[in-house]
């Protein structure tokens, strides 16, 4: 079997805004459209993505929230509605998605090897997290390419975020040796916004763009401190500042897709692909890319991979 590839990883927030103002027919709600900066950077992510001739994509989501453990989606094809809880006015969605089921069991068996509790979801009428579907959808809305779904086992919220994000990077790890294992061509994302401070009221017409902007202005200053790193390609100190950045912009990278994408990746000291930046209810949300290909670091080779890694542990201290 050819060896695995990660060809790229891509930053891909989920505000299910941008699908409701998408006006996809999935979505029951309709909008008069509204952040158009930030749809317009994922038609940008869109384009890159179509040139890449991938066989997978792999999303971990804050919003499918499981206690005990990481859990995989293990049904072939999932269909039905997804709601969002929060704003059930806007995201009423349904989905239709084929897993790719052989590398979300390798997933799943490398990460109980690295000592994670890992698990199957084989619950056939199983309502797939708006995280999941809001990335899937707007990096990818003709749902043509098989996926594997990753929950959030929020440790980071559960233990201290050091530990939490060590969690991450095991599962980042396992993630990278099955991939590599399977042959498959494979493009990561992680489903996270970055500043998180938001308003707690929303506007009498949800897309009405004179009422948003950031929520703090601490908030804006550090996302463009860490988008400015990460676009310079100093990756090992926007590990560094993470912690930091989580406490004090309430971030939520906190949930752990963003270090378990590196962690696959092997933490590339890579300029990023900033498509574009703009606030959701006052949240920061950027949608970045990180291409290994373009950098010739999509190859995984075991020898290469850890000379060009560093554990999450010399990164955060
Ligand atoms: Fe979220």
């Amino acid at each position: 079997m050819a060896q695995g590839e990660i060809i790229a990883g891509f930053l891909a927030p989920h505000p299910p805004h941008l699908v409701y103002a998408e006006n996809p027919p999935q979505n029951e709600p309709r909008s008069q459209g509204g952040w158009e900066p930030l749809r317009w950077a994922y038609e940008r992510a869109r384009a890159s993505l179509d040139a890449m001739k991938l066989d997978v994509l792999l999303v971990h989501s804050p919003h499918w929230i499981t206690s005990v453990g990481h859990h995989f989606l293990g049904v072939r094809q999932l269909s039905g509605k997804s709601v969002d809880p929060i704003f059930p006015n806007l995201f009423r969605y349904q989905f239709e998605l084929d897993v790719d089921v052989e590398l979300a069991e390798a997933c799943c068996e490398e990460g109980r090897k690295a000592g994670l509790v890992t698990k199957m979801m084989r619950n056939p009428n199983f309502r797939v997290d708006y995280g999941t579907i809001t990335t899937l959808h707007m990096i990818r809305p003709q749902w043509d390419i098989p996926v594997v779904g990753i929950s959030a086992n929020n440790s980071p919220y559960y233990l201290t975020t050091r530990e939490g994000l060590g969690e991450m990077d095991l599962l980042g790890r396992a993630t990278r040796r099955a991939i590599e294992k399977s042959g498959r061509r494979a493009v990561l994302l992680a489903s996270n916004t970055l500043s998180h401070w938001h308003f707690h009221e929303e506007p009498a017409i949800p897309e009405d763009m004179s009422k948003e902007h950031p929520q703090t202005m601490a908030g804006y200053q550090w996302d463009m401190r860490m988008i400015e790193l990460m676009r310079k390609g100093r990756m090992q100190e926007v590990f560094k500042l993470l912690p930091q950045f989580i406490e004090e912009a309430f971030a939520e990278v906190k949930s752990g897709a963003f270090t378990w994408m590196h962690a696959a990746m092997s933490y590339p000291e890579i300029a990023a692909e900033l498509y574009g930046y703009g606030t959701v209810i006052g949240t920061g949300n950027a949608v970045m890319e990180w291409n290994l290909r373009k950098a010739q670091l999509s190859l995984l080779d075991g020898a290469a991979a850890s000379s060009s890694s560093h554990r999450l542990d010399s990164l955060v201290d």
